[in-house]
């Protein structure tokens, strides 16, 4: 599918342009076109294009407003040293896009429109890539119900968007170690919910949690499983990672309740690579708590496309509270950060073959 490009009328110019993307923070600066394909019963997937970035006119009976129809995914775009453009696997991110939509009962979008629609809207756009330390394209796929009806039921009509967005870092001042509030009263996911689709739903369920989280002077929530409030899950965004005194690293299991983040995938066979034993197995927040005042726990960090690799340093629930390690970045996180990024942006081997150029 081709993706002729509509121009904008009136692009921002680039001085205003340069002077936005200088420090951009996260998901406020946005570039002058997305990507748009709609899908219905009748013609499928159709009317691609690249074209100016503006509100949407929508009836208030639009299903996604009522019914939260809705999936999204999160992938970066990166200007590597020779002025080359690249995505880091962002087949994965088309096939799990087609895994929320399955879950969500909307059309699955073929994977080489997912790749043609960012790859075009890169391309239109790479100037607005920062040049700073640690910059990025953000680009934010999504896939609307956007038939107009208040019956339940999946809609007969479907929007599809990506926007692109100049990206620092996640964090307000830049990366430092973060802390956490493990919520005992909230659960993100259930056996058999949405947790591992990438549904909006999902993060408005978080939002009180998070809320609360922050009231209490943390960063960030994370989330037990539901079922026995008892098994270490993840953040409201972002994956989660234990590193031991005897080099091993765990992350929780894939067990349907947790995202199956592409970072964590990434740092699961880098941890490999580098010979540390890798288990995905089950840890809970009193053992957590044990092994971080025994010392045999030395790092945890979190891990997601926004944050990259964040060190976590601090953590707390209702009536405890302990650090990790020194409080400081540990080795493990640091060398999983600098590896990471070293692939993304083209300046180490990439010898899985997960960087896909694209200019
Ligand atoms: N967990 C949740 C709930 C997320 O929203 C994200 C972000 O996309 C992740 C984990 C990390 O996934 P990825 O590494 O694919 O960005
Ligand atoms: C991402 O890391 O891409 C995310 O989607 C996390 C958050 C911004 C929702």
């Amino acid at each position: 599918m081709d993706f002729p490009i509509v121009p904008h009328p009136a692009p921002v110019p680039a001085s205003e342009r340069n002077a936005r993307i200088v420090d951009p923070g996260f998901g406020r600066v946005f570039t002058d076109h997305m990507a748009v394909v709609r899908w219905s019963e009748a013609e499928g997937w159709h009317g691609a294009e690249i074209s100016a970035r503006k509100p949407l006119t929508v009836d208030p009976a639009t299903a996604v407003l009522h019914y939260a129809q809705e999936i999204f995914e999160g992938l970066k775009a990166y200007r590597l040293d020779d002025g080359g453009l690249a995505l880091f696997r962002p087949e994965a991110n088309a096939r799990r896009f087609q895994a929320s939509a399955r879950r969500m009962a909307m059309p699955e979008l073929p994977e080489d429109v997912f790749l043609g629609s960012i790859e075009a809207l890169v391309k239109a756009e790479k100037d607005w890539i920062p040049t700073i330390d640690g910059g990025s394209l953000y680009l934010r796929p999504f896939l609307i119900a956007s038939e107009v009806f208040l019956g339940v039921k999946p809609a007969s009509e479907y929007l599809y968007m990506v926007l692109a967005s100049s990206a620092g870092s996640y964090w307000k001042g830049g990366a430092r170690p973060v802390s956490l509030w493990v919520s005992h009263d909230y659960s993100r996911a259930a056996i058999g919910g949405t947790g591992d689709a990438k549904c909006g739903g999902n993060y408005a369920a978080s939002l009180v949690a998070q809320q609360e989280a922050i009231r209490r002077g943390h960063d960030q929530v994370v989330f037990l499983d539901a079922a026995e409030r008892r098994w270490v899950e993840e953040l409201g965004g972002m994956n989660i990672f234990f590193v031991f005194d005897d080099g091993s690293i765990v992350t929780p299991p894939l067990t349907g309740t947790i995202l199956p983040g592409i970072t964590r995938d990434s740092i699961l066979q880098l941890a490999r690579d580098a010979g540390l034993t890798v288990r995905e197995e089950l840890y809970s927040i009193d053992q957590w708590r044990a092994d971080a005042e025994s010392g045999r726990l030395v790092e945890s960090f979190a891990c997601g496309t926004a944050a990259v690799v964040t060190p976590i340093g601090k953590v707390a629930g209702p009536d405890y509270a302990f650090t990790v390690g020194s409080g400081a970045t540990g080795q493990t996180t640091q060398r999983m950060l600098d590896t990471l990024s070293a692939i993304q942006r083209g300046r180490a081997l990439d010898a899985h073959g997960w960087l896909r150029r694209i200019a």
